[in-house]
């Protein structure tokens, strides 16, 4: 080992390190890319889910919530509350018994005044995001 640090040392660690580490970005982001499809559970990507998605989007659900970890910190993480309830049936009970009146201290959700066919749409949608293989992302249950 030389006892010098030269100037070309240091130049070929710097072309070296940036070398490797451009080609790992590139086969991580390729690899990513190959296994996104099978993980996004588009096959069971129906129209009800859209209308879901959209009453989601405009009633700004993640103005409070986070839905696979993204969102807002107020409220409960929802992309896996379809798991955590079992189903659609308590999911969809929960919204429309909102506000819950009466818990001091207790955050509390507005009610939105849905009617059925949104009430399962928004249930179907937070199925199908329950679905979606994050490889257990985000890691915390409550988001
Ligand atoms: C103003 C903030 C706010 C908005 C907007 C909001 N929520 Fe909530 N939501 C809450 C809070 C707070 C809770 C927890 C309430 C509780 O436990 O009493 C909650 C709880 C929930 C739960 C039960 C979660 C659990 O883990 O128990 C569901 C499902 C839910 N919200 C769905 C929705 C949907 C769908 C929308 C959009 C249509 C929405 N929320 C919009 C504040 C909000």
């Amino acid at each position: 080992m030389q006892d010098i640090f030269t100037k070309s040392m240091a130049r070929n660690i710097y072309y070296g390190g940036s070398l490797f580490f451009i080609l790992l970005f590139l086969v991580l982001t390729f690899d990513t890319h190959r296994t996104l499809p099978e993980r996004d559970n588009r096959e069971n990507l129906t129209e009800q889910v859209a209308q879901g998605k959209r009453l989601w989007e405009e009633n700004n659900c993640v103005g409070c919530h986070t839905l696979l970890g993204e969102g807002a910190y107020f409220a409960p993480e929802l992309g896996n509350v379809y798991k955590r309830y079992g189903g659609k049936e308590g999911i969809k009970a929960f919204i429309q018994s909102r506000p819950a009146e009466g818990i001091p201290g207790r955050r509390s959700m507005p009610q939105f005044n849905f009617n059925d066919e949104e009430l399962e749409a928004i249930a179907e949608f937070l199925k199908y995001a329950s679905e979606i293989d994050t490889q257990n992302w985000p890691p915390n249950i409550q988001g």
